[in-house]
């Protein structure tokens, strides 16, 4: 990744940015390691979640729509599992990048989908991947699994940004998330499912995004969300796992901001704080809502004591004050009541909108993809072509039981060479199934294939052993 900031890892001069795409002081630093490309897997089945999917769980379509943030949810077809999704989404990226089996040293998978509780889903990977390259092609490459919730790939991404800088071979690096998010039928947690899979290619000198380097952490041991051995849905204690999402982001965003500062890469002036140096915050999406209480919490936290404050007090009123309640609980719901408030105000809507909503736009339509939800934000921003160069992105993984990982990269002058994808064309031509089929998928009851693969890598067997065998389909 890059020591530098702002315009240096653009390309630019040597003077660094006080806030988005300025410049400021800062050390130096020989070569940027990042996002260099991006490929998305989406299963070609969905469920729209308004009509009967609502009608049957009675729910009013307008809570999933506006409350939850979702209109369609990715199902994945009997032939489609997290290896073929993540397979898929490598070849696009191969096929885009124009690479070659032999210049990739590293595929790093987040996955917490695992379809084996031993062997690694990159080696399932490469074994498709060998069926279009050659047998043997990939064996100079390394892989392993990162799980860790929903942010084992940002952890993977941080572990190869690091290789990539040492790398002395030229070689690239990959990082694919790929996962179906499953709930149990007529849980709550049903209308946060999706599925599908995203490849970063991980590089130095990257056309897309140069890291800064520059990683907040935070970890908590905490049961909102897991998966015992064996079962093949989440156990999810929803409520809570939203409050240590909150809580987590906020502590790896301090421990951001801190290091920022002290790196001398991001250092607020009077009247400045660590959010306007963004031009797009992306956060963890399991939902799109959950995005919005996230930016809320952030944005509230650091713009109090600013001068912008009076402003949102003249629209919503002070904040309560302890001393004003008779008991701390009551204190605490008061502060709960004016944090939806701020929530609601034209000060936050107007950031959240400028800065954060479109990076929720494929996920309305994909649902949650679990580890590589952040990176579907990524390629929503791209796609809607809300990225320019010189652009500074935070980035604000979450993953559950619990930790936070939080970081900042430069979009860079190249960025508009790197071809579209057409992702919300293909969303649509995509195939809807009746809740039946859906239903049936979910709990394993189907067969065959709603739609016979073509062109794809697929599940074609699991043996008397278990052991699980993927083809080409041609
Ligand atoms: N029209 C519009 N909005 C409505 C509505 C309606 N008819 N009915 C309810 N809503 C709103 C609620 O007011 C709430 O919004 P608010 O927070 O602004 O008040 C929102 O819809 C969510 O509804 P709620 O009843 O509070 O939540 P839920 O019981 O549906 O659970 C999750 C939501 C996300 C907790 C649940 O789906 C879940 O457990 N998902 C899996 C875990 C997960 O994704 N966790 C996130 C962190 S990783």
């Amino acid at each position: 990744m890059s020591r530098l900031s702002g315009d240096t890892a653009t390309g630019k001069s040597s003077k660094r940015s006080t806030s988005t795409g300025k410049s400021s002081e800062n050390a130096l630093r020989r070569e940027t390691v990042g996002i260099d490309d991006i490929s998305v897997y989406i299963p070609k089945l969905y469920l729209p979640v308004t009509g009967e999917f609502a009608a049957s769980r009675g729910i009013d379509p307008a809570k999933l729509t506006r409350g939850i943030g979702i209109e369609r949810m990715a199902v994945p077809d009997v032939h489609e599992d997290a290896a073929t999704m993540a397979a898929m989404s490598l070849l696009e990226l191969m096929r885009r990048a124009n690479l070659k089996p032999e210049e990739i040293g590293k595929i790093y998978v987040g996955t917490e989908s695992a379809v084996d509780e031993a062997k690694a889903l990159g080696t399932y990977v490469i074994g498709m991947l060998e069926q279009v390259y050659g047998a043997g092609s990939f064996q100079d490459c390394a892989t392993v699994e990162f799980k860790s919730a929903c942010i084992g790939t940002t952890q993977a991404l941080e572990a190869l940004s690091y290789w990539a800088a040492a790398e002395e071979e030229d070689k690239v690096g990959v990082v694919i998330a790929s996962d179906v998010a499953k709930y149990p039928l007529r849980s709550a947690g049903e209308y946060t499912q999706g599925a599908g899979s995203v490849s970063l290619l991980v590089k130095k000198n990257p056309r897309l995004i140069a890291l800064e380097g520059i990683f907040g952490s935070f970890t908590r041991d905490e049961n909102d969300f897991f998966r015992p051995l064996g079962a093949t849905t989440a156990v999810v204690n929803g409520k809570h796992s939203n409050q240590c999402y909150l809580d987590a982001m906020q502590g790896a965003f301090d421990a951001f901001a801190a290091k920022a500062r002290r790196k001398g890469v991001i250092v607020p002036k009077e009247g400045e704080c660590v959010t306007d140096f963004f031009s797009h915050l992306l956060f963890h999406i399991p939902y799109p809502r959950m995005v919005e209480y996230a930016s809320a919490a952030i944005f509230e936290h650091y713009w109090q004591g600013q001068a912008r404050w009076k402003e949102v007090e003249a629209e919503i009123g002070a904040e309560p004050k302890p001393g004003d309640y008779e008991s701390p609980d009551k204190f605490q719901a008061a502060k709960s009541d004016y944090s939806r408030q701020f929530a609601k105000s034209k000060h936050f809507l107007d950031a959240f909108k400028s800065k954060v909503l479109d990076t929720t736009s494929i996920s309305r339509l994909v649902g949650n993809i679990y580890t590589g939800s952040i990176y579907l934000g990524l390629a929503s921003l791209i796609e809607q072509e809300r990225v320019k160069s010189g652009d500074r992105l935070c980035f604000g993984a979450y993953g559950s039981g619990c930790s936070a990982l939080v970081f900042s990269g430069l979009v860079q002058s190249d960025a508009a060479s790197v071809p579209k994808r057409d992702l919300f064309q293909r969303l649509e031509r995509r195939t809807q199934i009746p809740l039946a089929d859906y239903e049936r998928l979910h709990e394993g009851l189907k067969e065959k294939s709603i739609i016979a693969p073509s062109q794809e890598f697929a599940l074609t067997e699991i043996d008397h052993q278990g052991y699980r065998h993927y083809g080409w389909i041609g």
